[in-house]
Order: C-alpha cells, then structure tokens, then sequence
C-alpha cells in the first residue's frame, strides 16, 4: 500500500511538473510558453514589431497545434510596453475560395508588416507557399490595410524580379550565368556544382518566370524606402530586392548576397551606420549556427563576421550558441537606442507551442553585435 500511495505521489509530481511547463508565463522569461492578456500562449511566430503611435504591433505566423499548414492566417496581438500583449485576431485570415492563392491549407510564413508614411498604409509582405504544393511555389505575397490590426486585404502573390539581372552582375557575369544548366546537376555540394551556383546557376534557371522567395524580411531605410530581403534559389542565395514607394511591388533593382551560403531566416538592423544581418543555416526546424555579415551600404559589398551568439543558454536545457540557443531569428526589434533579437524556438511536433527568445544585442568594444543568453530580453535594457 505504502508503495502505491509513493507512486501515486510520483506520477503526481511529474503531472504537476508536466502542467507548470505547459502554463504560459506572464513574465515573458526565455524557454518557456508566453501567455497574452488572457493567459494563452502568444501564437504569431517568425513574424516582427511594429509601433504605431504610442502601440506596438506584433505580427505573426498563427500555427495550428498540429500539422504544418495555414489554417487561420496572420494574427496580431497589441501592446503599450512590449510586456503585455493583447491578441487582436487574425490581422489576414485565409481564404476560403477554392483556387485562391491564400485558401485555407495554404502556408503562410514570416510575415512582416510596415506602415508607409507616403500612403498611410500598413503593408504586410510575406512568404506564401499555395496549397497542396508542399515547398515548391517559393512565392512573395503582399496584402495592405487602413489599420494595424487590419483586417488585411490580400493583394496578390509572385516570383521575384522574373526577367531582370541583378544590377551589378556586368556582361560577362551574365554570360558565365546563361552557359550554366540545372537540370544537368543531381549531386549537389561537389565543388563543381558550388562553383555553377556561385555563377548563377539557379538565378539562370529561374531568370523567365521569376526568382524563388521563401524566408524573408523586410527593411525600412532611413530615407523610408523599403527593401525586400530573401532566401531565395534552392534556399542558398539571397536576394536584396528594393520596393516600389508604395511598398507593393519590386523596382527590379536587386542583388545577391552570399551566393551558395545557404542563409536563411534574414533579420537586419543598422547601428552607427553599418547594416548588420544575422541568418540562420538552413537546417529546417532544428536550430543550427548564426551567420552575421556587415555593411556601409545595403547593395553591399557584406563581410561575413562569426556568430554573435556567445556561451551557453544557462537554464535553458544548457543550448549552446553554435546552436543559436535552439533558436532560429525572426526580427531585430529596435527600442530607442536599443536592438532586440526575436526568435522562435520550433516545436514541429506542435508547431503553435513554439517558443519565442528575445535577448538583447550588445556590441563588443569594435562595435561589433553580440548575443548572450538571459532569461528575460528587458533585464539589461533598462527600458525604464
Ligand atoms: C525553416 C524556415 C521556416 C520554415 C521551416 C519549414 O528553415 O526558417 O520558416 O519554412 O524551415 O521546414
């Protein structure tokens, strides 16, 4: 008897234990679930932060708990201090017009809103993948709206820059790229291959009908035009493509960063005039090592710095920085003077349960940004 009332209590304990991780915290603390104004966990994910007067918008992908498709849309939640969020509902809802682009089942990630000051719109850009069609589509999708929390009125969905060379790839450049052939290479990763991809070899291959798009962001200038930053031909290369000043289409002024480096998961930010972007690899779901580069301009040229992720997620099922602390970025938040770092720690298995990491970006005494570990994103920051 007396060991069955000591099991009991065991499997009791470990209930509790179980029930406590599953409750979200109103204290915002990295690794676990973060609950919204009414107590459930926040569902907007590999999405950004927009403040519009004195309210902060956070947009984001709303994940089912299980499988892996768009079911609801892009949700919003509202706050005043970044620390209390209220859900505002689906800022775009899918659609449920058979043949739409975005009809329900459809996949629809990394959603990035920005308001253009010239047509006083909110303008959200985000990844679109059509429905049934697993990956495959690697399209960009533009909706807009009259209000932060919409509703958002979907606008159309495309390839990228389809017909145009990069601005600065010269004549030569572009002949090297038009002699390459996909369809010729099955094994990819030999050094051949890696030097067909660093000529063009997927931008050639997908010149007519348009240029791939998957994880992406978008970026504001000073002098507000708007850059559409993506992951683009097989995932390898990225692409800086500028908007149009209604921010809806692509001018066709573009280029590639980092052919064949395979960086996904884009956030930038500019401090003390250099742009800094921070990538992920391209490991899926499961976390894998930042990449960084820096430049003075956002044509480039970018330099590659390491990781600027640093020691160990302390607490936090002790995730090491070479694995971005089990994270994968979504945006880099600008407060004042300050950056935060978003990320999202994926759960597959339920892709709403997803965690988000917030820490602060420091810089090194070279000025270069570095990410430690803390249990809370505003401890450091001294907001107050
Ligand atoms: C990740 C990407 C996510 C999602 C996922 C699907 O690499 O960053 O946004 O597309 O792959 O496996």
């Amino acid at each position: 008897m007396k060991r069955i009332i000591m099991l009991m209590s065991v499997i009791a304990g470990m209930l509790t234990v179980n029930a406590q991780k599953d409750i979200p915290v109103t204290d915002q603390r990295n690794g676990q679930l973060w609950a919204d104004t009414e107590g459930r966990h926040i569902n907007a994910h590999g999405g950004n932060i927009i403040r519009f007067g004195d309210t902060y918008y956070w947009y984001g992908e709303n994940r089912p708990y299980r499988g892996f498709t768009t079911e609801a849309g892009i949700q919003v939640y509202s706050s005043k201090d970044l620390r209390t969020w209220k859900d505002e509902g689906v800022a775009l809802a899918v659609s449920n017009e058979a043949g739409s682009d975005i009809e329900r089942g459809c996949i629809m990630e990394r959603p990035k809103v920005v308001y253009n000051e010239k047509t006083h719109k909110f303008v959200m850009l985000f990844h679109l993948e059509l429905k049934g069609k697993g990956y495959a589509a690697a399209r960009v999708a533009f909706a807009q709206s009259d209000t932060p929390v919409g509703p958002f009125l979907f606008i159309r969905s495309t390839r990228v820059n389809a017909g145009i060379w990069p601005f600065d790839m010269d004549q030569a450049a572009r002949q090297a790229a038009m002699q390459t052939d996909a369809s010729r290479w099955k094994e990819w990763w030999t050094p051949a291959w890696r030097k067909e991809v660093e000529k063009g070899m997927y931008l050639w291959r997908d010149f007519k009908d348009g240029q791939m798009s998957r994880d992406m962001t978008v970026y504001i200038d000073d002098d507000g035009k708007a850059y559409h930053i993506t992951s683009s031909q097989e995932n390898l290369t990225l692409l800086v493509s500028e908007l149009t000043d209604d921010y809806l289409d692509f001018t066709g002024k573009y280029n590639m960063v980092a052919p064949g480096g395979q960086n996904e998961a884009p956030t930038i930010f500019k401090n003390d005039g250099v742009y800094w972007l921070i990538c992920s690899g391209c490991t899926g779901w499961s976390p894998n090592e930042a990449r960084m580069f820096s430049a003075k301009s956002i044509w480039g040229p970018w330099k590659q710095h390491k990781s600027p992720f640093v020691g160990l997620a302390t607490g936090y099922r002790d995730m090491p920085a070479d694995k971005t602390f089990g994270a994968q970025g979504t945006y880099v938040l600008p407060i004042g003077k300050r950056f935060v770092f978003m990320a999202d720690i994926w759960n597959p298995r339920h892709l709403s349960q997803s965690l988000h990491l917030w820490l602060p970006i420091e810089f090194d005494a070279s000025g270069t940004p570095k990410i430690c570990w803390a249990d809370h994103w505003y401890e450091s920051l001294h907001l107050n």
